[in-house]
């Protein structure tokens, strides 16, 4: 497995229309393997493979839930010193493969998540999206599932499925807003 890089915006890449994949091989899990690396190395819970320069209709995802079986671990981190104490669960891993995904039925009650990505990193904003879609995709031997998501799952595979047409969530902000979000991206790219 291998850590990719990942491309950020504004690169033109990313407006790519990703090509459906008709070869189901071991490149293509590897590829797949390489995804989940670099996305759960970069703390993402979605990432599509134009967002590591590959242009073919492949997307993972991973909500990594709370493990509420397990023991709650103790609380060692920083939250802002709002001085609430929390109980965390370790992160379970849930990964999960979309070949060629289609969106089928999105609901016409919409949801509003605040979304992020990492190919536009540190910034954050509002987007509305269809609170619910049957999503249509292949597993990596090329079989066909259909499933009725909702919540962030539903969310977070709009979010990705745009990649896949060139779109990112900045794309869906004012144009006023997008363009002090990517001036803010460029700034914090010139500071680093
Ligand atoms: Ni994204």
């Amino acid at each position: 497995m291998a850590i990719m890089e990942i491309i950020e915006a504004p690169d033109p890449r990313l407006k790519t229309v990703s090509t459906p994949v008709d070869t189901f091989d071991d490149q293509l899990k590897i590829l797949v393997d390489d995804m989940f690396e670099t996305m759960y190395d970069a703390n993402g819970i979605g990432l599509a493979a134009i967002q590591v320069g590959i242009p073919l209709r492949v997307l993972v995802i991973d909500l990594q839930p709370e493990d509420t079986d397990a023991e709650p671990e103790e609380c060692d981190h920083d939250h802002g010193g709002d001085g609430h104490s929390h109980v965390h669960y370790p992160l379970k891993k849930e990964p999960r493969i979309f070949i060629n995904p289609e969106i089928l039925d999105p609901a016409d009650e919409m949801n509003t998540y605040q979304e992020g990505c990492l190919s536009v990193p540190d910034i954050y904003a509002e987007v509305d999206r269809p609170k619910a879609c049957r999503v249509r995709w292949q597993d990596l031997e090329g079989n066909v599932h259909e499933e009725a998501m909702d919540g962030l799952l539903a969310t977070c595979i709009q979010h990705e499925m745009d990649h896949l047409n060139g779109i990112l969530f900045i794309d869906h902000l004012s144009r006023l807003k997008r363009n002090m979000a990517l001036k803010k991206l460029e700034k914090a790219r010139k500071a680093a």
